[in-house]
C-alpha cells in the first residue's frame, strides 16, 4: 500500500459511553512497524480505544488518524486493518465453519456485491496455514476449543494481508504453549512490516515480545518501553501495588509484590 509514517495517531481524544468519560484526552502515536501492547485494569477503556481506532465508536472530541489519514477518509484502506475482537463479544452459535469465517476476512477487499473467488479462497487457506489449523477448516466455530477459536479469529484478521492488526486480548483462555505460538506468530508479522497493536493482561509475557507499552487507565498513564522507569512507575500507579519489570536474560518480566 501507499507510504505512511504513523499507523495510528490519536490527538486529544475523549470518548464517553453512557454519558461517562471512558477515554480522557488520549494522545498516542503508534509508528509504522511497531509492535505495541496496551495494558490497564478492567474497565480502563482498552476495548473502547481499539473500537475508536477502528471507527466503531465516535469520539466526543479529538482526532484519530490511521495510515496518516482521518478514519472517515480511509476508503478502501479500511480493509488493510485486521481486527481480532475480545472473545466474549462473539456469538459462537453463529452457524459457520472455520473456513467460511476466515473467508469473511476477505470481504473488505471484495465489497458487498462480489462473491469470493479462487484468490480469496487461497488467501483464506494461507491464513489458516499460518496459524496452524488447516485441519479444522470444516469445523463449525462453536465446536472449537478456546485456543483453536482464537487462532481462527487471528486467521480471519490475516486473510486480507493487513498492514495494521489490532488484537483485543487474543490469548484469553489459551494455553501457555499456544499463547507462545500466538506471540511468535505476531512477532513474525511484525518482521514482515505489519504494525501490531495488542491489548493484553499478560504484561510479563507480552513485555518479551513488544516494542512499546501503552499503559491506560481512562487517561494514558504512559507510552514507554518495558523496563524503563517510566513504565515501572506507570504500572505502580495503575495497579496500586509494587510492580516492576525486572530484566532477566533478554526478556524483561514483571514482578508483583503483595502487601500483607
Ligand atoms: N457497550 C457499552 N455501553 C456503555 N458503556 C460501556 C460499554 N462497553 C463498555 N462500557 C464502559 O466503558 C468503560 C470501559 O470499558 P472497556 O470495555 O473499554 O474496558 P476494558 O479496559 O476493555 O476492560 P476489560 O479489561 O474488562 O476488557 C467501562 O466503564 C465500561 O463499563
Ligand atoms: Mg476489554
Amino acid at each position: 500500500m501507499s507510504d505512511f509514517e504513523h499507523a495510528v495517531e490519536l490527538t486529544d481524544v475523549t470518548v464517553s459511553r453512557n454519558g461517562m468519560v471512558t477515554l480522557d484526552r488520549i494522545s498516542l502515536t503508534i509508528k509504522r512497524g511497531e509492535f505495541a501492547g496496551i495494558i490497564g485494569p478492567n474497565g480502563a477503556g482498552k476495548t473502547t480505544l481499539v473500537k475508536a481506532i477502528l471507527g466503531l465508536i465516535q469520539p466526543d472530541s479529538g482526532e484519530i488518524k490511521v495510515f496518516d489519514r482521518p478514519i472517515s477518509e480511509l476508503g478502501h484502506l479500511r480493509s488493510k486493518i485486521g481486527y481480532v475482537p475480545q472473545i466474549f463479544t462473539i456469538d459462537l452459535n453463529f452457524p459457520v465453519t472455520v473456513c467460511e469465517m476466515v473467508l469473511m476476512g476477505t470481504y473488505g477487499r471484495l465489497g458487498i456485491a462480489r462473491r469470493p473467488g479462487r484468490a480469496e479462497k487461497d488467501a483464506a487457506m494461507a491464513a489458516l496455514e499460518k496459524v496452524g489449523i488447516v485441519d479444522l477448516k470444516d469445523r463449525p466455530i462453536g465446536r472449537l476449543s478456546g485456543g483453536q477459536r482464537q487462532r481462527a479469529f487471528i486467521a480471519r484478521a490475516l486473510a486480507n494481508n493487513p498492514d495494521l492488526l489490532l488484537l483485543d486480548e487474543p490469548t484469553t483462555g489459551v494455553d501457555v504453549a499456544t499463547t507462545g505460538n500466538v506471540y511468535t506468530l505476531l512477532r513474525g508479522l511484525k518482521s514482515e512490516g505489519v504494525t501490531v497493536i495488542m491489548v493484553s493482561h499478560d504484561v510479563g509475557v507480552v513485555a518479551a515480545y513488544i516494542d512499546t507499552l501503552a499503559c491506560l487507565n481512562k487517561s494514558l498513564v504512559a507510552h514507554c518501553r518495558p523496563g524503563e522507569t517510566e513504565c515501572n512507575n506507570a504500572l505502580q500507579a495503575m495497579y496500586g501495588c509494587d510492580v516492576a519489570f525486572l530484566h532477566h536474560g533478554d526478556a524483561p518480566h514483571i514482578v508483583v509484590e503483595e502487601h500483607e
